[in-house]
């Protein structure tokens, strides 16, 4: 990314923990192309028609508005973000917004292929791609779709443009444990990091009971027992949600983002944007700020930092889940944003 110098930040979004906000994660579509079990329903979806959909120039006032209250470190997701039209003119609008320190882009690599010279062209370089087997027949049976070829081919073809993106797995009990072992070796031998994120309670079908989920814990002693000790490494950056690892024998290191058993709340700066345009102060949250009225007929940004403040302000301490009190959002996954 090009060194726009920062403009001052006044007044950040701090909430009452204390807690400084400076990443948005921007859903720029809940539709996808694939139906991952832990994230949507095998039926039927009803998505957002796309005349409801924030348009690119309407993110970019967003983020204009938000940059200047401490909001630098974007993320898009979906949904899937590359079935939406031209992402890739969103990552260069936002590139050019002056303060913005990083983009990135969460994908399942479906389309990545055919759409990676563009995005690069246009400044991408961070990337993240869900990847959770590398057989067919598995891979079918957790996202109801074909297609792992597409993926693989996406992965490649990020890492032929010099790319190192980040591989993220979620694994279910009974669907692709087995696979975790293949999944790091795949990842190693690219020198990529591969990062296993604990199933959540964002189903579609709401059948989390916490026995399909593999804790880190739990993953960490089966990986010893196939690859050796593992070395914990410093978090570089405590808002970063993944504990990496190194191996002792094995050169390269894999993360997990253990979610539900090690919540990492307090030291959470991250921010959702819905593809409607409603901001949301946690993934669990049961609350959503609607920005839409700054961004339509008249763009008021000094209105739209005091509705980001207001989510703010009301952001929990913890998500809470495993607690008695603990309800699933009624969004799932796909309408929040991965
Ligand atoms: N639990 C954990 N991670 C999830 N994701 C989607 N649904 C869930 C869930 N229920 C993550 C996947 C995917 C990203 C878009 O969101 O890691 O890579
Ligand atoms: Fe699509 Fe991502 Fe949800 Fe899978 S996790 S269905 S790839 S939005």
């Amino acid at each position: 990314m090009q060194s726009i110098p920062l403009p001052t930040i006044n007044n950040p979004l701090v909430d009452s923990f204390q807690r400084t906000h400076r990443s948005l994660r921007i859903s720029v579509t809940d539709r996808c192309n694939i139906r991952c079990q832990y994230c949507m329903p095998a039926g039927l979806v009803q998505f957002l028609p796309r005349s409801q959909l924030l348009t690119y120039e309407q993110i970019e006032r967003l983020v204009q508005a938000l940059v200047p209250v401490g909001i630098t470190r974007l993320r898009l997701t979906g949904g899937e973000p590359l079935v939406r039209a031209k992402v890739e003119t969103l990552v260069k609008l936002l590139s050019s917004v002056p303060g913005v320190e990083s983009i990135a882009l969460t994908t399942n690599a479906m389309l990545l292929a055919e759409q990676i010279d563009e995005l690069f062209d246009a400044g991408l370089r961070n990337i993240n791609i869900s990847l959770d087997t590398l057989r067919d027949s598995v891979f079918k049976k957790l996202t109801r779709r074909d297609g792992l070829e597409k993926v693989l081919a996406g992965i490649d073809a990020a890492v032929k443009r010099g790319l190192k993106p980040k591989l993220n797995a979620v694994l279910l009990r009974d669907i692709n444990l087995e696979d975790a072992a293949e999944l790091v070796e795949f990842a190693l031998e690219r020198q990529l990091t591969i990062r296993f994120i604990e199933y959540m309670p964002l189903d579609a079908d709401g059948s989390w009971d916490g026995t399909q989920m593999i804790s880190g814990d739990e993953l960490r002693s089966l990986l010893k027992k196939r690859f050796g000790p593992m070395v914990m490494l410093d978090r570089e950056d405590p808002s970063r949600p993944s504990t990496n690892f190194s191996f002792q024998n094995l050169s390269g290191t894999v993360g997990f983002i253990d979610s539900v058993s090690q919540p990492f709340c307090g030291a959470c700066d991250r921010l959702r944007l819905t593809a409607e345009g409603l901001m949301r102060n946690c993934l669990f949250g049961k609350e959503e700020w609607d920005l839409r009225p700054f961004l339509q007929s008249e763009f008021n940004p000094e209105r739209l930092v005091e509705r980001a403040r207001e989510c703010v302000a009301s952001k929990f301490a913890a998500h809470g889940i495993g607690t008695p009190e603990f309800v699933s959002p009624e969004r799932t996954m796909h309408r929040i944003g991965g």
